[in-house]
């Protein structure tokens, strides 16, 4: 019979060319389209890292004035969505209902399951990035109890979606321009990170050319695992839970004993350091000094919790280091929003990651429909036994 290469986990397995993002875990790079992550995250905005990702190339001020028109023009959804919604459970995990509420998309836009259309294809990616904002920020308000807020089209994409999680009725929102720049770009940090879990699900579901918004409901719910982008829901609790500095050496104790992950840290592929990590750190301090959290207990914790694991054996052997997420947690707290909305944010950056690695394959000539195999390892070839007959 056919022998295949057993390669579990896809450690050492290409399942595509891309031209989207490269990745060097030893020496700790990442590009989008070539540019460095950390001269994005400096100096461009998200929407215009959207346009990079999607289209290849930075946009020039005409395309990017286009592009904002387009996207802004996209960002509500459709009334009959308000039903959809008020179905979910009271309490129900945001993350919950970003899957069933993306994957709904596909019914409201049936005509994109067309993606033989290149015009369908580019609406479909301009509607996700446009829509996700209103979605997760639908998500919250439902799972905080208060009303929807429509979104606002002369903000910016990030001070848009602040104000619809953040503005009460009645009261004036004020957009705070360090906040803003930091959820800006913790949504850079985010947008795309070649074929993670996700992404290689989204490429999977995509690639027996199923309707866009249902491939990408499906990297969602890929997301949402502890191991995934749940990783700053759990980081986030870890760092509570342990509390105190004094209490780091009985939780690193209990990691070396395997009763626990030291979540926010390791990397499939990067085993130097995560540039990510880098600049999430900066921004965390940032935006913690903006709203006066500086002494923030869990931020001490963290600090010191990788002080000591970057300097133990156990963690230096096995090249563990702070990932994006290690910080993201304190961060995203400190802007408002509660742990459960964590990963929303994560899924609603890295949909533009999914949307144009999705166009990529379908654009793809040499892409087939994926189809793994698999080593056999169950019962070889027997009768059946009718019922009474069994022992
Ligand atoms: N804490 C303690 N030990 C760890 C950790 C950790 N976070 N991560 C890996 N190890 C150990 C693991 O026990 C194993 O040790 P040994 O060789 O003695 O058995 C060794 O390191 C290799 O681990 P692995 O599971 O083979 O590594 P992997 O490449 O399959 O896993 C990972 C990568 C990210 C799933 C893992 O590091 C992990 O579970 N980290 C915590 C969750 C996390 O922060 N995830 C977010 C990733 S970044 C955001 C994203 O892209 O989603």
């Amino acid at each position: 019979s056919d022998v295949f290469t057993y390669d579990p986990g896809f450690t050492s397995t290409a399942s595509c060319e891309s031209k989207i993002t490269f990745i060097d875990g030893d020496k700790g790079i990442l590009l989008h389209r070539g540019y460095p992550i950390d001269q994005l995250a400096e100096k461009s905005t998200f929407l215009e890292v959207c346009y990079l990702l999607l289209n290849g190339d930075l946009p020039n001020a005409k395309e990017f004035e286009a592009f904002d028109n387009t996207i802004t023009n996209h960002t509500m959804v459709h009334d009959q969505f308000d039903r959809f919604f008020n179905g979910f459970r009271r309490d129900a995990h945001p993350m919950a209902i970003m899957v069933g509420a993306v994957g709904a998309l596909s019914a409201f836009y049936y005509d994109s399951a067309n993606i033989d259309d290149p015009q369908q294809r580019i609406i479909s990616s301009h509607r996700l990035i446009a829509k996700m904002p209103t979605i997760a920020a639908r998500a919250f308000k439902y799972f905080r109890g208060q009303p929807f807020v429509y979104p606002r089209n002369e903000l910016s994409y990030s001070e848009n979606f602040l104000r619809m999680c953040f503005s009460v009725p009645a009261e004036d929102w004020k957009p705070n321009p360090v906040l803003t720049r930091a959820m800006d770009r913790i949504f850079i940090l985010h947008a795309d990170h070649e074929q993670n879990a996700s992404t290689s699900t989204v490429r999977l579901a995509g690639s027996s050319g199923a309707n866009p918004f249902a491939c990408i409901a499906a990297g969602i719910a890929c997301l949402w695992g502890p191991s995934h982008g749940g990783a700053n829901e759990e980081a986030l609790n870890m760092l509570a839970e342990i509390g105190t500095v004094d209490r780091i050496p009985e939780y690193v104790q209990g990691v070396k004993d395997r009763k626990y992950r030291l979540m926010g840290f390791g990397h499939r592929v990067y085993k130097n350091y995560d540039p990510r990590a880098k600049v999430m750190q900066q921004t965390c301090h940032e935006v913690l000094a903006e709203v006066g959290h500086s002494d923030d207990p869990l931020l001490k914790v963290a600090m010191e919790l990788e002080k000591i694991a970057l300097n133990d054996p156990y963690f230096v052997e096995r090249k563990l280091y702070p990932n994006v997420d290690f910080y993201s947690g304190i961060t995203l707290r400190a802007l408002g929003f509660p742990p459960e909305m964590f990963t929303v944010l994560f899924a609603l950056a890295r949909t533009v990651g999914w949307i144009s690695q999705w166009k990529e394959m379908i654009e793809d000539p040499s892409q087939k429909i994926g189809r793994p195999r698999q080593i056999y390892t169950g019962a070889a070839a027997r009768d059946y036994v009718p019922l009474d007959k069994r022992g």
